[in-house]
């Protein structure tokens, strides 16, 4: 079976504390690395479909600048209101100093 994953960055394009936007068949994900971890959530704000890349980071969550809802990083829940939905997870590995993103189903369930 054809591995799901597609490269999508070097894995030092992304300083700790930063993410950056990707795009996989016109699918934008982030990809943001918290110390020496990394993690791949949908570009989408699960409140008002909104691009969480235009947000920042507050620890491992994502912060959207609309409204103020972060999300948990790892599991996509939300930590605080309006948002009431998770957004959708993804796995990324690093390999080779490159990061794999695997865009064929999300980790968790909204
Ligand atoms: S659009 Fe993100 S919190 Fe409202």
């Amino acid at each position: 079976m054809e591995s799901p994953f597609i490269e999508v960055a070097q894995a030092d394009a992304i300083a700790p504390g930063k993410f950056i936007r990707v795009e996989v068949d016109r699918t934008p994900y982030l990809i943001a690395r918290v110390d020496e971890r990394y993690y791949a959530v949908e570009d989408n704000c699960s409140h008002e479909d909104y691009p969480l890349s235009y947000g920042c980071l507050d620890g491992a969550r994502i912060k959207c600048s609309l409204h103020g809802s972060r999300f948990d990083l790892e599991t996509g829940q939300p930590a605080d209101e309006p948002a009431d939905t998770p957004i959708r997870t993804y796995r990324v590995e690093l390999a080779d100093g490159r990061l794999w993103l695997d865009p064929s189903g999300p980790l968790n369930q909204r």
